[in-house]
């Protein structure tokens, strides 16, 4: 019975249920360390219930009273052959797990040069995610992308309180604490979207604190790159136009758009905003969830410092065909 509740909870908490958020199905090399790490305890962990449960169940049948038999049995005071072996024993399991732990713990820590090496400054706000590429003079939010193959070397920093960075399938968790800078690294061996979350309660949001990696094919990503450096600014419409306006008047003490004057630093960078697979981590990015968004952010993120801004429907499309236009 323990048994199945302990590999219920390890199903249960490694999010089994969401096939792109399983540990057990690593797509990286260092979650693959990771899950080595996992299973090494489940294997131990399994081997000594089994052999505590034999033990138990042997002596319950072999000591069981007898008909005849008067009380109380012969009472034993200390054994130092079984208090040593129950000792030794443990202490032993301990190193065998202990070793991995350690040492996979520093070789996440490790910073990796070389050839297919890139860093990336992750700082975590209440609830959202910045992603910074130090040697390519990009800012990002909410989707991190890296190319497939490539180790990446994360700082990790919070503007506020305790957030952990967590992406089943490729790394984590690492805590973000505020006043230091962790780091550690990771890479993924397959294209493809891996769901990230945050995994430290940090405030009302914290559930739907969510962010995804995009692992590119490098010709992807260069192209991802070269857009990010040179997007396109301009309203593409009328209503885009208004929208702009808008942007200027309400959004822009806070977002930054890179190639246009608006520079907040308060909120998510919003440059590329179109290409994102979601609005604020959690929404489909549609003109229907942008402006659902828009018009009342903390109905979705309760907790979030952005604010309902007294817009009316047309302006809230307005402001959303601008956002659908940065590419
Ligand atoms: Cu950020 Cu939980």
């Amino acid at each position: 019975g323990l048994l199945l509740v302990m590999v219920g909870l390890l199903f249960g908490l490694t999010g089994c249920g969401r096939a792109d958020m399983s540990v057990l199905d690593p797509a990286g090399p260092v979650a693959k360390m990771e899950l080595s790490v996992i299973m090494t305890s489940v294997y131990i962990m399994t081997g000594v219930f089994i052999v505590a449960m034999a033990i138990l169940v042997y002596v319950l049948i072999r000591f069981r009273r007898r008909k005849g038999q008067d009380l109380p049995p012969k009472q034993v005071e200390g054994n130092n052959w079984m208090e040593l072996t129950w000792t030794i024993i443990p202490l032993i399991l301990m190193g065998i797990l202990a070793v991995p732990t350690v040492s996979t713990a520093f070789a996440l820590d490790q910073k990796q040069t070389g050839p297919n090496t890139m860093n990336v400054t992750v700082k975590a706000s209440q609830f959202w995610w910045q992603f910074e590429y130090p040697d390519l003079g990009i800012v990002t939010a909410q989707a991190l992308h890296i190319p497939v193959g490539t180790k990446v070397n994360l700082k990790l920093e919070t503007t506020d309180v305790m957030h952990s960075f967590w992406v089943p399938r490729l790394a984590g968790k690492i805590d973000l604490v505020p006043g230091r800078v962790n780091t550690m690294w990771f890479e993924a061996s397959q294209p493809g979207e891996y769901q990230g979350k945050c995994a430290e309660y940090c405030g009302p949001s914290h559930g739907v604190m969510d962010f995804v990696v995009i692992a590119d094919t490098p010709q992807q990503f260069q192209a991802w790159v070269q857009k990010m450096k040179n997007p396109q600014v301009q309203p593409t419409s009328a209503q885009a136009a208004e929208g702009e306006k808008l942007f200027a008047q309400n959004c822009a003490t806070c977002h930054a758009i890179a190639g246009t004057n608006f520079k907040g630093v308060l909120g998510p960078d919003l440059t590329g905003f179109a290409d994102r697979p979601k609005v604020a981590g959690v929404l489909d990015n549609n003109s229907t969830d942008v402006e659902k968004w828009i018009s009342d952010p903390v109905a979705i993120k309760p907790g979030t410092k952005m604010p309902k801004l007294p817009l009316n429907q047309q302006q809230v499309s307005a402001l959303s065909a601008f956002l659908e236009g940065l590419k």
